[in-house]
């Protein structure tokens, strides 16, 4: 593999594809060949690869002949169709859609928590749904050091999450509003801007949100721990990028706050910014382009003696998405 690998990156044209050709360019991935794919509206056009125009192909088996790795993010239903297509022609799919993450068969893998799954694919792995990632982050070394029994939390997701139509809703509102005109939302159900929407995904008869329930089983199953209590509510805000989670989290043994810090400090892929006093807290802005999770509000809960309170800020395209699904691709290539 010393001259390096054959890559595909299929929805090469969203914004969660466009992010991994920029994070494959920037991590320095051993790629030999790319080849990308989106829809076919897109077949033909050009997109940019480490300075290179790369021609958008069309989906279909022979053009995965030879490739080793496909990272695939062009949503669910085609992840369903395309993924195991993609296996037979013999690469590794690494999928970033929710067409497979809670399949028993494919792992799903944040390769800081459990780079161990992924040994055990079939061809797929998956990548989870970018809030699971914020929030999981932060909870795998508050659980090895004090055992999590219950853990509530509630998003605050940036439009990216919801690809480029989510970004143009976002932008095209706030412009006619400057300009003093009606607001007419067309992606999301309500207006975004200046708003927030209580609703990701569609709704179960229980009134928990598609989004919720992923927060719930990803979780669980990254964490090898089938029972966890989670209790999530996930909500829609007019950012552009990163997704910040209010998290609290009751233990079985007492963690203080201070051992807190010290526990996502050390952890790989988390990064610490706790100054109250200072102004000193992840937002959205300042995590930005950053591969990090950060924590910061980090507080000893006043209404139960073994829990805490914290936020946690993560770029939802590049850890959240592109990132992650890197990262996996880096391991399997490692194995
Ligand atoms: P296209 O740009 O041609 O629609 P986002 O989540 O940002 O909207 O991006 C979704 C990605 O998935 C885009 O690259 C999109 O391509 C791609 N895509 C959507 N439907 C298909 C499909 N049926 N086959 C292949 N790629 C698809």
């Amino acid at each position: 593999m010393a001259s390096g690998v054959t890559v595909a990156v299929v929805g090469a044209t969203g914004a969660a594809g466009q992010m991994t050709l920029k994070i494959l360019e920037e991590r320095k991935f051993p790629v030999r060949e790319l080849r990308c794919f989106a829809s076919e509206r897109s077949v033909g056009k050009t997109v940019t690869f480490a300075g290179d125009g790369v021609r958008v192909q069309r989906v279909e088996a022979p053009a995965f002949k030879g490739v080793d790795v496909a990272i695939c993010s062009a949503g669910s239903a085609q992840a369903r169709e395309y993924a195991p297509m993609i296996a037979r022609a013999g690469a590794i799919v690494v999928d970033k859609s929710n067409g497979w993450r809670m399949d028993p068969k494919v792992p799903l893998v944040v390769p800081e928590i459990n780079p161990h799954a992924a040994r055990a694919h079939q061809g797929i792995i998956a990548s989870p749904n970018c809030t699971t990632i914020v929030t999981v982050m932060p909870l795998k070394p508050l659980h090895d050091a004090g055992r999590l029994r219950r853990v509530v939390a509630t998003s605050y997701q940036a439009v990216s999450g919801a690809g480029v139509q989510g970004i143009e809703a976002l932008r095209e509102e706030t412009l006619a509003w400057a300009r003093g005109e009606a607001v007419t939302p067309k992606f999301f159900a309500h207006q975004i801007a200046f708003n927030l929407i209580p609703a990701i995904d569609k709704f179960g008869e229980d009134g928990y949100s598609g989004e919720e329930l992923k927060l719930i089983n990803e979780t669980r199953k990254i964490l090898e721990e089938p029972e966890l209590k989670i209790s999530p509510t996930t909500v829609r805000v007019p950012v552009f990028t990163c997704h910040s989670v209010a998290v609290n989290v009751e233990l079985t043994e007492k963690i203080t706050a201070a051992r807190a810090r010290d526990l996502f400090a050390a952890f790989p892929g988390l990064r610490v910014l706790d100054e109250p006093a200072g102004q000193q807290y992840p937002t959205p802005l300042t995590v930005e382009g950053q591969d990090d999770c950060v924590v910061g509000r980090v507080r000893e809960d006043p209404s139960h003696p073994r829990a805490l309170n914290f936020w946690v800020v993560g770029d939802q395209l590049r850890k959240g998405a592109a990132t992650n699904a890197v990262q996996i691709a880096e391991l399997v290539l490692r194995s």
